[in-house]
């Protein structure tokens, strides 16, 4: 009999739209785990644009063929989630140097609740490193193009929904 465990990761995050450099981290990541749940923050501070379930659509809807992908939210501690979901990794990207400090600080405090749980930095790809939501949401709302950065059936979303705002009232994330 095989005592090996399932390798799961925790992929988390705002997705406040999900973009094609997310998708980059889950392609590199997803083979190197039996499974990968990518989390979908449900109360965050900031104002999101879309509401939990309609990131999750979008997420769900891009990483339909990846097998072991598995898009889930949660609230509250993270490190809680991770173990009621049975995950020894954490997930994040790094972009720039400028994402490092916070990236440190998270994982550090993650590493205090849960010293069982081990967060792992993967580089995003080059063409992505200086994408972001935020800045999606903000081309967008000004009119800009954005194809090529997210699927196109997110940047229909996004122009649905910003079309209806004013220009610059794009929200963070
Ligand atoms: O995509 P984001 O907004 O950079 O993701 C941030 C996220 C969701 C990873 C972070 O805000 C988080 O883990 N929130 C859950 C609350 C928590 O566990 N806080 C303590 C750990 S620092």
């Amino acid at each position: 009999m095989s005592t090996q465990r399932v390798r799961i990761a925790v992929y988390p995050g705002s997705f406040d739209p999900v973009t094609n450099g997310h998708l980059d981290l889950i392609g590199r990541c997803a083979p190197l785990v039996d499974r990968l749940i990518v989390a979908v923050l449900r109360n965050a501070g900031k104002q999101p644009l879309f509401s939990p379930e309609e990131r999750m659509e979008m997420l769900r809807e891009a990483t339909r063929h990846v097998a072991n992908v598995e898009v889930d939210s949660f609230d509250g501690l993270l490190v809680e989630f991770a173990r009621r979901r049975g995950a020894c990794l954490l997930l994040r990207g790094i972009r720039a140097i400028s994402d490092y400090e916070y990236e440190l600080q998270m994982a550090l405090m993650n590493r205090r609740l849960a010293p069982e749980i081990e967060t792992v930095f993967m580089m995003a790809g080059e063409a992505y490193s200086f994408l972001s939501s935020r800045l999606v949401k903000e081309v967008i709302a000004l009119g800009g193009d954005v194809s090529g950065l997210v699927p196109p059936q997110v940047e229909a979303k996004l122009k649905q929904r910003l079309a209806a705002k004013p220009a610059g009232r794009a929200s963070a994330g």
